[in-house]
């Protein structure tokens, strides 16, 4: 029914996406997210210190924000209830084709969620990881919530925006 009024209403209306869950709280992957906002990107972004100096390859990250939320934030600069993050992972390609300096996002290496919903989480987000074809066990349909201290407590600590890194996301409205 509520899938009938959207597709009558707005084209936007069908890109929206509730976050789903099996009843022990794992978080089915959304089928849609490569259509919903593209929020930002990154090359080579790590989190510990020392990593400027190692050689290690540099990773491209690409955030979608679905966009009922990206609605709201726009609206009242808040995050609601049923928020979801995608942030996908792509190795940094390098001199293919006319390619001769730089890189580009290259081979799809996997997927990580982040989700806003405080009656099932203890501190209103927790984080999943969907691998992905470079992961172990490949692509997974659904994935359960990491421990707090393991991703939450980065987030929460140096987020800028009820743990949203928005300070990396400038097309959120930021800057
Ligand atoms: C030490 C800090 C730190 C830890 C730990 C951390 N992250 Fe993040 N995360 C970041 C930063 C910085 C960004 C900004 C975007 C980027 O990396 O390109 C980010 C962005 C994200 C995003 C995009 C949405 C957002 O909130 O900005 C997702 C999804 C995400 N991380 C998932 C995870 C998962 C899953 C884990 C745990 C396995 C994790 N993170 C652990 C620092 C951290």
């Amino acid at each position: 029914m509520r899938m009938m009024a959207c597709m009558l209403l707005t084209a936007a209306c069908l890109l929206a996406e509730e976050p789903r869950f099996t009843p022990d709280n794992q978080m089915l992957r959304p089928e849609g997210y490569r259509e919903w906002v593209f929020v930002g990107s990154s090359l080579g972004m790590s989190y510990n210190e020392g990593a400027a100096s190692s050689s290690r390859k540099q990773d491209y990250h690409v955030v979608f924000l679905e966009p009922k939320a990206w609605r709201e934030y726009q609206k009242t600069g808040k995050f609601p209830e049923g928020t979801v993050l995608m942030m996908e992972v792509y190795s940094a390609g390098q001199r293919e084709s006319i390619n001769r300096a730089g890189s580009f996002a290259d081979k799809f290496l996997r997927v990580e969620a982040a989700v806003k919903d405080s009656k099932r989480f203890d501190g209103a987000w927790a984080y999943f990881d969907f691998g992905g074809p470079a992961a172990e066990g490949g692509l997974k349909e659904r994935s359960t919530a990491f421990a707090k201290e393991r991703c939450w407590a980065c987030h929460n600590e140096h987020a800028e925006t009820d743990n949203v890194f928005t300070q990396f996301y400038p097309r959120l409205g930021a800057r």
